[in-house]
């Protein structure tokens, strides 16, 4: 079978992605073959591709992908040819027509949700899932921020936090991307650009700041989340949109009240097959219950990678963004 993929042989901007016709194997021992129907485009991929995050290069790209099991390698027995699923990785290689892949990497997806909603919501809202209930186990009543609240991950926890009872504090760029976060429930945004984040959320907390800042955009706001976290609050640092945060002295976490801190990863908390399977189980259950809502902001054709890499580092993106085979 001849499939269509891509791949970069040195890191660098969107330009560094090429396009390759090749044969795909048959599928190995544990894996099947699977053919994408949507694929989905996350933050990450722009790590390996810049560098930022170094892979074994000529590489493929792309962790997140929902699709059709079309072979069985040897020794797979939990699916079937036909069957449904989704994946968010760690293998590279997603943006391809097919490619072979372990079966235990796979989700199956039922009838109600589509392919669509699984490749715009599984990596982000496991991430929201993992970072929400098992990361900062976030209590009713807290009061939380969400920088970069109209992204996709950002979408997601704004909702994800007002089911469990948290006061949303989001941040954003412009103002279109404030009724956004607005509309997806956020209580208050500040608009990071032009109003200062700390000082707004300690006014907004009558000085107490925040129990929990979830930070994705990393260097660019690491000095308004030690700001705005209460005393003995949490900062969670799970992203480098604007690049990544190095070089802190521990001893400001003490100075900015013992405050905690950690830098997750979704491959550390979807690790064991019985966590896997019971954070997917939950963030399915919300999407079905419509209690998370997807914000599919942008589809491109799979091949215009590139321009979506582009539009998603030069921030002209909302919610989630597809790739379309
Ligand atoms: N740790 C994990 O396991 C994990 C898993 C998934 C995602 N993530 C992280 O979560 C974050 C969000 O991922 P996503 O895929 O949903 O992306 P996204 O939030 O849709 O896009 C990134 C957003 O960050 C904001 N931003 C602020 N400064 C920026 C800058 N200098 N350059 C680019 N963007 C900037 C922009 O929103 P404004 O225009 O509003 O500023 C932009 O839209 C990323 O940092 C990603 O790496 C981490």
């Amino acid at each position: 079978m001849i499939v269509k993929k891509a791949y970069f042989e040195q890191t660098g901007g969107p330009e560094v992605i090429q396009w390759a016709e090749a044969e795909l194997p048959p599928p190995g021992p544990g894996e099947v073959r699977m053919r994408n129907t949507v694929v989905g485009l996350n933050y990450i991929d722009t790590y390996h591709r810049s560098g930022l995050y170094p892979v074994p290069l000529p590489s493929g790209l792309g962790v997140e992908a929902a699709g059709v099991v079309e072979a069985l390698g040897d020794g797979v027995d939990a699916l079937q040819v036909g069957d449904r699923v989704a994946t968010f990785g760690p293998a590279l290689g997603a943006y391809a027509t097919a490619r072979n892949i372990p079966a235990s990497a796979l989700f199956a997806l039922t009838d109600d949700i589509d392919d669509a909603l699984a490749a715009a919501g599984l990596l982000k809202g496991c991430t929201t899932e993992f970072l929400v209930e098992r990361c900062a186990r976030v209590q009713p009543g807290w009061d939380v921020v969400v920088h970069a609240a109209a992204g996709g991950v950002g979408l997601l926890l704004v909702q994800w936090l007002k089911h469990v009872g948290a006061r949303v504090i989001g941040t954003v760029s412009t103002e279109e991307k404030a009724d956004l976060a607005r509309a997806a429930g956020a209580d208050h945004v500040i608009l990071y650009g032009t109003e200062d984040v700390a000082q707004q959320v300690r006014a907004l907390t009558d000085g107490k700041g925040a129990e929990v800042c979830f930070d994705g955009v990393g260097q660019a706001t690491w000095n308004a989340s030690l700001d705005s976290t209460a005393r003995r609050g949490m900062i969670a640092s799970y992203g480098n949109a604007s690049g990544a945060v190095n070089g802190i002295n521990l001893g400001i976490l003490a100075a900015k009240g013992s405050l905690f801190l950690t830098r997750p990863t979704l491959f550390d908390y979807y690790k064991q097959a019985d966590e896997r399977a019971a954070g997917a189980q939950r963030v399915f259950a919300l999407l079905r219950q419509g209690t998370l809502k997807m914000t599919v902001g942008q589809r491109y054709p799979l091949e215009e990678a590139a321009q979506a890499h582009r539009d998603l580092e030069a921030r002209q993106t909302t919610g989630s963004t597809v790739l379309l085979p």
